[in-house]
């Protein structure tokens, strides 16, 4: 039987903790691919005690699967190589494998994404500065250099210099540290992933940042440059979109978002410092305080919709202890109208008023956490049970994963897929 691609996606602005489900994800598929982005993204997993961190290599590797970079990334060498060697360093022998069409990020494209931001003063969109968005401006406009082309010294030098004009910028680049680098691991990856699949073993495709993040579905201009639904995983790595299996969406159980742009359910004051504290709420590339705010579902809603999720994992439960109440925006007032369809308020966004449900906090103890990782989700104190609950019907899509503690076994996961 053919083997199928299971996605993970983010359903808000990033950070929800993809990596911890990828890496669940992974365990026993036979490679992991990241699909979009570059070194932006931040996926964190947490294993016996160690956090691992990875800006460029999928989180999922860790699991032991083969780590693929699809086309649709672009590539940081540098952060490529540091992470290949924490892997090797930890144990994990998969060969990386990075597609010969992904496009390499280079100093001139941090240099732009830099200079723009300056240029942007009060519309600055808060990027990583990570050279993201220029790397894939020069994508589009058939500029960009290559992974594949780093093989060809001479053909990868007449472009860089190209890119110099077009930018009016100088740039030192050791192209020929970049092709040392990379070139060993050059290959097919959609003809590698087709195969993988036709012999029946399983795919992961790790998405990064967000669904609110994606440069199409997104708030836009506040965004990042790819597509991070999960379609795009399909797009990027050549696989066809029939071979999908399951489309995780991962939420967290309150929403961050880091950089710029609308936030209707954003909280400040000693609650949101106390929510950002307690859930090590700083960027995980830059650093930067996230933030902080309640679910909204009208957006979860779209996210859920046009992911097409068939499951969802809700994660960092455990961060919301102790609070009396949690609130959930369950639909917007925008100018005295009530708007519950996230695509209309879109326009709109950064003066709607959230509409709020109220539901009842919970306080377990770290032993009764760890008593529902052991028995179960009808081991979960009832009132997350409730917020569970209510979560699935409202958002018409089963939860399958609840994460309540860093570590990656820290995690309540339903029968069905355990
Ligand atoms: P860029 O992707 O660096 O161009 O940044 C564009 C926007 O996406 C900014 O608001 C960033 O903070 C945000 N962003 C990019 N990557 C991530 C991520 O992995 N997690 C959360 N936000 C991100
Ligand atoms: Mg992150």
């Amino acid at each position: 039987m053919s083997g199928k691609a299971d996605v993970v996606v983010g359903l808000q602005w990033g950070d929800e903790g993809k990596g911890k489900v990828s890496y669940l994800l992974s365990r026993g598929a036979e490679a992991v691919a990241r699909f979009q982005g570059g070194a932006n993204a931040g996926h964190t997993v947490m294993l016996n005690g160690v956090r691992h961190k990875f800006n460029m290599l999928p989180a999922g590797s860790l699991a032991g699967a083969r780590p693929v970079i699809a086309a649709g990334c672009v590539l940081d060498v540098e952060a490529f190589r540091r992470e290949v060697e924490h892997l090797r360093g930890f144990g994990v022998q998969a060969f990386p494998l990075v597609s010969r069409a992904v496009h390499v990020v280079l100093p001139l494209h941090r240099m732009v994404d830099g200079r723009l931001e300056e240029l942007r003063g009060g519309a600055a969109i808060g990027t990583t500065l990570r050279g993201i968005g220029p790397a894939y401006a020069d994508k589009m406009l058939r500029l960009g250099v290559r992974a594949g082309d780093l093989a060809e010294p001479g053909h990868t030098a007449s472009k860089a210099s190209l890119l110099q004009k077009i930018h009016g910028m100088g740039f030192e680049v050791d192209l020929e540290g970049l092709r040392k680098v990379v070139e060993p691991f050059l290959g097919d990856v959609s003809g590698y992933l087709n195969e993988v699949l036709d012999s029946g073993l399983r795919v992961v495709l790790e998405g990064a940042q967000g669904t609110l993040l994606d440069i199409d579905h997104g708030t836009y201009p506040y965004v990042t440059s790819s597509n991070t639904v999960a379609a795009a995983g399909f797009v990027s790595t050549g696989i066809p979109v029939q071979r999908h299996g399951r489309i995780v969406g991962v939420m967290k159980a309150y929403t961050t978002r880091v950089g710029e742009g609308p936030f209707p359910t954003e909280i400040t004051g000693p609650l949101a410092e106390a929510l950002r504290e307690r859930g090590g709420e700083y960027g995980t590339t830059t650093g930067r305080p996230r933030r902080v705010g309640w679910l909204d579902i009208p957006a979860l809603k779209h996210a859920c919709r046009i992911n097409g999720v068939t499951e969802i994992a809700v994660t960092k439960l455990d961060i919301l202890s102790g609070l009396d109440e949690i609130r959930v925006c369950v639909r917007y007032l925008l100018d005295g109208s009530e708007v519950d369809v996230f695509a209309e308020a879109l326009p709109w966004l950064g003066r709607v008023e959230p509409v709020y449900e109220v539901f009842r906090g919970w306080k377990p103890s770290a032993g009764e956490w760890v008593q529902a990782v052991r028995h179960g989700w009808d081991a979960l104190p009832p009132q997350v049970c409730e917020y569970l609950g209510w979560l699935e019907k409202t958002l018409n899509t089963p939860i399958t994963i609840a994460s309540v503690g860093e570590e990656a076994g820290m995690t309540v996961l339903r029968e069905s897929i355990r």
